[in-house]
Parts: C-alpha cells; structure tokens; sequence
C-alpha cells in the first residue's frame, strides 16, 4: 500500500491505496480558516500537522493488515501558502494563505522592482496577491519584529512533511507558484531574492516530487501507528498532483477540474512556450515537465451562490437535473460568473457578475442553466487562450462538480469544442500524491505507467455540431460582458 495525504484548505484528506489504484480506506479531518480583517486568510501549521497525525491514526486503526506493507507515503498541498521559520525551525506566525488578498501593493511593488518582462522571464508568472513572494514582503513591511526572526521560508505540504521526518525540502511544483523560482533552470533565482535583499538560506533545498526525502520520526511512528521504516516522498502542489491522480501526463490531455473555484490545465512538455503570463506556467510533479493553468474564481461557488440565496431548500442533484429540459443558451440568459473578482483572463479583483437577457418567463432552471453556461464560458476563455499560443486542446478530463451532471458533461464537450472524458473514480489530488509515492517506491516505471494502471475511463462526451455552433455565438456575446460591467466598479 501508499498512502496519498492531501492537506487542502479546509481539510486534510488522507488516502490508502492499493497497487491496482484501488482506494482502500480515506479519512478527512478538517481545521479553521483564521479570517481576522477582509481579504485575510491564514491558518495555523501546527492544526495541519495535529489533524494529519491524528487521521493516519484513525486510518491505522481501521486497518487490518499490517503496517509493515504500507511501503510508502506522500503529499499533495495547497499552493503559495507563506510559512515562516526561525533559526529552530519554529514557526513564527499563522501561514498566509493562497486566498488572502492583503497583498495589492507589494505584486505593483514587485513589478516595479523586477519589472513585468524580468519577472515573467524568471518565474512564467505574473505578481498575483495569492502567490508566496508578494506574503513574504508583505511580512517583512508590516511586521519588521517576526521578519527579522525568519531563517527559512516554506509551503503548507513541505512544512507538515518535515514536522512527519524531521527533513526540510521544498519541491519545483510548489515552488514554482512562490515568484522565486527560475521555472526553467529549476533554481532559486539569487536576482529576484537579491533585488528584494531577502538572503538565499531562506529558501530550503529543492527536489523532485517522486524524491525519497527520508522516513518518519519515531515520535510520528508511534502517535500513528505506522513504521519508522515508512519511506517519505516529497509530492507536489495540489494542482499538480489533480493533474497526475487524473492522467494529465502527455501532450494533448488537458483537465477540467470543478470545485469551489474552478481550473483548466493542459500538460507542457516543455518550458518554452510564452503565454505572456495569461495563464500560470508551473512546474509539473512529473520531472522535466511543466503545465499551464486557467482559473475561474467562482465555479461551484457559482451555483453554491444561487442555490443558498434562491433555493435554499432543494438539493444540488434536483437543481443540476433540471437543467436537462433547458435548451443551449438558457432561453436567452446569459451569466458571467465574477461574483467574487475574477482571475483568468481578467485578473480582476473588482470586476461583479451579471445576467443578461431576462424575461419575465424565465424559470428557475433557466438560471441555473445560464450558470453551468457561464462557468463554462468562463472555463473556455482559459481554453482559447490555449489555443490562440497553438496549443491543441481535443481531449479534456472533466473531474469535480461538472463531471456529476450529464448535461454539464454534454455542455462542456459543445463549448470547449472537445472530446470530454469522465473517469469511473477520480480522488484529484489525494490520489497524485498516492501515485508519487508508488513511483517512487518504484512500483512502476513512470508516473505514466501508473496511471495506465491506476485510472479507468467511464464515459466519453463527443461535441455536437449544432451546438458548438450555437454556443460559439453566445462565446462572442459573453465575452463582450466583461468590458461593459466593468465600468459598473
Ligand atoms: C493555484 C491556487 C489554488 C490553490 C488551492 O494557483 O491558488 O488552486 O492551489 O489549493
């Protein structure tokens, strides 16, 4: 057995999973979000370390083989997440999260200081509030007393995996989203951390996601149950373990993934493609691989949104269903899903939502039509930027909410233009990490290998002709939405 970790924002979720890919036991434990002002974001990394531990020993103790043939484990993280250390390795201050948004003026800071072209030559990226650089000088600004203290900085996975082994590291997938990073030499770059007079120890050793970074401490042994003998591998950004646990391993597979907020991400064989920083440009947790990403801020959230203010009392199944007797293009209605800002292509924090085109014989299920639309619209703007840099997108793996409806499979296939795929179990990253750990426990021969093992395709989504054609159309008018209400703000 391997066991996938997967320390997320809102839980950690932990899996056991044979050598067929088969998920054999899964325990999640959940920990605060600290929210003390607007836009702030963090979470303490000692409740991340206390909840994993006390959920591999509740897995233990389900367990009824024997410990000895759990051969090895690995992680999968939120991204971007500051953690400050002290010369002990303690740590000094909550973790800043990936969704605090406090960080406005130090990514203007980094632009005048790097400038734009540098920054995105180095690091593939631009200056978001969510990404690590801008939370470190955040700190070093507003409180000079902990920032003085700070001997190393790392990510929420790679600090729960030194406090499980005692070895600190920190992998290219996750440090690819920090700004400091040369993504493509595949090291710290000393002239960012220098033009910002930060000191190169700060960053911890970097290694490969299917790295052995060694075995758990005896005291995590026996709070646990399992073995010191456990072998430890480094794992990879969240996003970067959904990619490899769903198969997105050669070109041409992309991933439609939909949760809270929602993400497009499509395999890069290599790291010279230039999307002038439209979309993220990421290390992949494969080696010598990298993956670019689209994110629409308000997804799921969308839908979660309209039910909780107009539908309070109907379950998500029946809403999702109703939209089956609702034509393409929702009778006329058209949504644009930036309730809370949007990211891809927008970058936009201010921008708001809209619909358009209602009739006073719109229903209910017209609404939520034009949401699994608007999602979807939005989705794409990250899938023709892929394509408009020549990329081929003919294949998407669709997992989260919108692999749960047929229609919004079907709806995808129509607007993305693509061959849709629906998995028979998808575990996102949880199972990535798993993957990891049995590459690097050498059960296979490549993270390829396992997942031609490890994941079974359920159903294909084809498009139809007729509605491709429509939903172009309505591409058009939505894409137009965004330049006329963002004057509202
Ligand atoms: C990626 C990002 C999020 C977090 C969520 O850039 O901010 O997807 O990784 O955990």
């Amino acid at each position: 057995y391997v066991i996938g970790v997967d320390l997320g924002t809102s839980a950690v979720k932990i899996l056991l999973v044979n050598q067929k890919g088969d998920v054999k036991q899964e325990v999640s434990k959940a920990y605060p979000l600290i929210q003390e002002k607007a836009g702030y974001s963090e979470q303490a990394p000692q409740a991340w370390v206390d909840q994993t531990i006390a959920g591999l020993s509740d897995l233990l103790k389900e367990f009824d083989g024997d410990s000895a043939d759990i051969e090895g484990i690995s992680f999968s993280g939120q991204m971007h997440g500051l953690v400050l250390l002290d010369e002990n390795n303690k740590v000094l201050r909550n973790a800043i999260l990936w969704n605090d948004t406090r960080t406005t003026v130090e990514c203007q800071q980094i632009y005048d200081v790097v400038g734009e072209k540098r920054l995105l030559s180095i690091t593939k990226n631009p200056a978001l509030e969510g990404f690590t650089l801008p939370k470190l000088l955040w700190v070093k600004e507003h409180e000079p007393d902990v920032f003085n203290k700070v001997t190393k900085f790392v990510l929420p996975k790679d600090y729960l995996r030194y406090k499980l082994t005692g070895a600190l590291h920190m992998e290219y997938s996750d440090a690819a989203g920090t700004l400091l990073l040369n993504v493509t030499e595949k090291k710290w770059s000393k002239e960012i951390l220098d033009l910002f007079e930060l000191a190169y120890d700060f960053c911890p050793p970097l290694v490969e996601s299917h790295e052995e970074v060694g075995t758990l401490t005896h005291e995590v042994a026996l709070a646990t149950g399992l073995l010191t003998s456990t072998r430890v591998f480094a794992g990879g950004a969240d996003n970067a373990c959904g990619a490899i646990g769903s198969g997105i391993l050669e070109d041409g597979k992309t991933l439609c993934s939909i949760g809270t907020s929602g993400v497009v991400l499509s395999y890069e064989a290599s790291d010279d493609k230039d999307f002038q920083g439209k979309v993220h440009y990421f290390n992949h947790g494969a080696p010598n691989a990298f993956y670019t990403m689209g994110v629409t801020l308000a997804a799921g959230y969308s839908l979660s949104w309209f039910k909780d203010v107009f539908a309070k009392d109907e379950d998500f199944d029946n809403l999702l269903a109703e939209v089956e007797s609702v034509p393409v293009g929702s009778h006329g209605l058209l949504f644009t899903p930036y309730i809370v800002g949007e990211r891809t292509p927008h970058v936009d924090a201010t921008i708001r939502g809209s619909f358009i085109g209602m009739d006073s014989s719109h229903q209910r299920k017209d609404f939520v039509r034009a949401i699994l639309e608007g999602i979807t619209f939005s989705l794409n703007e990250s899938i023709e930027i892929f394509r408009e840099n020549g990329k081929k997108i003919d294949t998407v793996i669709s997992i989260g909410g919108g692999a749960k409806s047929e229609a919004w499979l079907q709806m995808q296939a129509d607007i993305f233009d693509a061959k849709i795929v629906k998995l028979t179990s998808e575990q996102g990253p949880g199972m990535g990490a798993a993957m990891l750990a049995a590459k690097g426990c050498r059960w296979f021969h490549s993270l390829q290998d396992c997942t031609d093992e490890f994941l079974n395709e359920d159903r294909t989504y084809r498009p139809n002709k007729e509605n491709v054609e429509k939903y172009k159309e309505l591409f058009n008018l939505y894409k137009n939405i965004y330049p006329s209400t963002a004057l509202l703000n």
